[in-house]
């Protein structure tokens, strides 16, 4: 471990939660947590959020599910997961064996089902729950939710009222109006952090079909070209809300981690870059020590009151 990592804390707060470090596994890109071991340990991590669960197993989609675009990727994978019980009895039980405990992701098809999945965890290990309000590629659910405050609401109070021993988290889609407004709604209704952004709306053209090789047609763009959008997303939910904001979309360097974490957020997801890059988690850790070093910051929040007091 490089000299400087002992002069400053990565420690970060989210809300009542405690993390070793700001950086978080996104979820779908990271499997149930013991995907990549030993590539890819999952105690590299703040914590991981795990592949978003549905109440029964999901096939998810056909292929093909992937498609790399010039600055990410476009996917259609439709949610394919194990189901709750699956999780349950064999996902979660691996990562307990190795003192870990995840940020469980959830996506079901309406506010009382998103409830009796919160129930269900509420004697397992879990750090905290993602409500998925914003999948793009399924049919039944998920975009919906997440682009109407009434139902972010209705779901977010559905869940805080069956689920009490960990904090809930609401991650919302960036293809809204204003998300500010859908962050407000899922505040209002008791949750503990909003998780922005999940994957732009996107496609492609399969020039010997003249259609979408995807069977749902469109598909959810994530990766580098998003960037400047979830950050945008970022600062106008954290000026919306006074409850964490967990930035999502297109990190792959210390410096995006940086300018997330300056406009905002308490903590930082890694997707897409995960993919071709394994050694990233570790690499940004250190470029996020380097950086505090340098301006003599001992940790995060000393960052921030650095940042306030070169902007006044
Ligand atoms: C292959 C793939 C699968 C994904 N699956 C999920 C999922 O199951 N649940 C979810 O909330 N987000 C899912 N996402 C979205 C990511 O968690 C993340 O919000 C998005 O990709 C933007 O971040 P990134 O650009 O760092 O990847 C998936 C993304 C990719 C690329």
């Amino acid at each position: 471990m490089p000299e400087r990592h002992a002069t400053v804390d990565l420690g970060a707060r989210v809300g009542e939660l405690r993390l070793a470090n700001p950086l978080l596994a996104a979820s779908g890109c990271f499997g149930y947590g013991l995907d990549y071991d030993p590539l890819l340990p999952p105690e590299v991590f703040g914590a991981v959020v795990t592949k978003t669960i549905t109440p029964l197993p999901r096939k998810g989609n056909p292929v093909p599910r992937l498609m790399e675009t010039p600055a990410g990727m476009l996917n259609s994978i439709g949610l394919e997961n194990v189901g709750l019980d699956a999780f349950v009895e064999t996902k979660l039980p691996a990562l307990a064996a190795r003192g870990l405990s995840p940020v469980v992701s959830l996506s079901a098809g309406s506010a009382d089902a998103f409830a009796a999945m919160a129930r269900r965890l509420a004697d397992a290990p879990t750090l905290a729950i993602e409500l998925n309000l914003s999948c793009p590629n399924v049919a039944e659910h998920g975009a919906n939710f997440a682009t109407d405050p009434a139902a972010v609401e209705a779901i977010t109070r559905a869940v805080k009222r069956d689920f009490t021993v960990a904090p809930v988290w609401v991650k919302l889609s960036p293809n809204v109006t204003d998300i500010g407004l859908v962050a407000r709604a899922a505040e209002n209704a008791g949750a503990d952090g909003i998780c922005a952004i999940n994957t732009l709306l996107g496609m492609d053209i399969d020039l010997a079909t003249g259609r979408s090789p995807f069977a749902r047609v469109t598909a959810g763009l994530s990766g580098p070209a998003i960037f400047p959008v979830a950050l945008a997303a970022v600062h106008r939910v954290a000026s919306q809300v006074t409850i964490p904001v967990i930035a999502i979309g297109g990190a792959a360097s210390a410096a995006d981690v940086l300018k997330f974490i300056a406009a905002g957020a308490s903590a930082v997801q890694l997707g897409t870059a995960l993919f071709s890059d394994p050694g990233l988690p570790a690499r940004v850790l250190d470029g996020l020590a380097a950086f505090l070093a340098e301006r003599d910051c001992a940790s995060l929040d000393a960052l921030r009151e650095h940042w306030k007091e070169r902007a006044s």
